[in-house]
């Protein structure tokens, strides 16, 4: 028997993965960039008893180590990764798996990212899989959570769109841009439509095809601006794609809604912090809250003016982050 606990990242896409060739095997439609997060983790222990014939079993906790009730696609979303993981590394025997997100529960920020990646790198080590980087990518997007495929490197990360090439990269690491995601919470309950019925109905909208044609351009553009640490280039592409992700979205069949009346709010609280000198910019995964990327040195400002909007329930400051970390202290054995 063999325990590994580990702690991963969310992360906030810059170019979004919205749309599949293939769903079930996790194949996007176009290539993504994000860039790590430091502070929004989930946490993840897993024991393996190899040869063991026995159900799995799964225990999640709160940001106090206290238990809480599983949601059925919770569960359900954790026996598919496991079922996944056995197919394709042959793993015989039975986990038991204990987890939390050190984030305010409820935040209705996305944990899948952060929730897969901790799982696959807890995984990794208590079956012996032996996995480099790469590989533990991949195991964390057989989950069915693309993204979390960017979650597991640190620093900023390009998931390509190929069947060939399916783990993510590096492109640049956490220290090369001292960037911020200033993120103000809106909505505190989880979304309504999930982002893999987002996927299954994006290419029915009649942006779709569109915004495929003119993501090449936008990806050369997004790689160009971090590797020349340009915030001013960045950033209005952050918003184009924040924009046409949810224009895709609310023109499918049938259609999405993620925003509140606050996303509006923020998203003009974010032009007017530009209006007054401060370069911050706007970006939203699927989802009613808004992530506003700055220089680390503008964060303190950024973060105040946004906990001042009317509609804002929290604002919690991250930073560009270096990725998956090991952990001695199980997950569900605080006092
Ligand atoms: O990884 P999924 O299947 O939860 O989809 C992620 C979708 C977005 O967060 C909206 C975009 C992205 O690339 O992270």
């Amino acid at each position: 028997m063999k325990t590994a606990t580990y702690s991963a990242p969310s992360n906030i896409a810059f170019i979004k993965y919205w749309g599949a060739t293939d769903l079930d095997r996790v194949l996007p439609s176009n290539p993504s960039i994000s860039m790590t997060l430091s502070e929004c983790r989930s946490q993840t222990t897993v024991r393996f008893e190899p040869g063991v014939r026995a159900p799995d079993e799964i225990f999640l906790f709160d940001s106090r180590d206290q238990p809480v009730p599983l949601t059925e696609p919770f569960r359900r979303g954790i026996e598919r990764h496991l079922a996944a993981a056995r197919q394709r590394y042959g793993i015989e025997g039975c986990f038991h798996i204990a987890t939390r997100n050190n984030f305010p529960a409820q935040a209705g920020l996305a944990s899948s990212a952060s929730g897969f990646a901790a799982l696959a790198a807890g995984i990794n080590e208590a079956a012996d899989l032996g996995l480099d980087p790469a590989g533990l990518s991949d195991l964390a997007r057989i989950s069915g959570s693309g993204s979390a495929s960017r979650s597991v490197f640190g620093g900023f990360v390009e998931w390509p769109a190929s069947a060939e090439a399916t783990s993510a990269r590096r492109i640049a690491p956490a220290d090369y841009w001292a960037l911020s995601d200033v993120i103000a919470i809106v909505e505190s309950g989880g979304k309504e439509v999930s982002s893999r019925q987002g996927h299954r109905r994006a290419a029915a909208s009649p942006h779709f095809a569109r915004r495929q044609e003119l993501l090449p351009q936008r990806l050369a553009t997004v790689r160009s601006a971090i590797s020349n640490r340009d915030l001013e280039t960045l950033g209005p592409i952050l918003e184009e794609e924040a924009i046409e992700l949810h224009l895709v979205a609310m023109s499918s069949h049938p259609p999405i809604f993620y925003w509140k009346p606050a996303t509006l709010t923020v998203l003009e609280a974010v032009r007017r912090l530009r209006s007054d000198g401060v370069s911050a910019w706007a970006t939203m995964d699927a989802g009613a809250n808004v992530h506003v990327l700055c220089a680390t040195t503008s964060e303190r400002e950024v973060a105040t003016a946004l906990s001042r909007v009317p509609g804002v329930l929290q604002v919690l400051p991250d930073r560009i982050g270096t990725g998956p970390r090991r952990h001695e202290e199980a997950v569900g054995t605080a006092p």
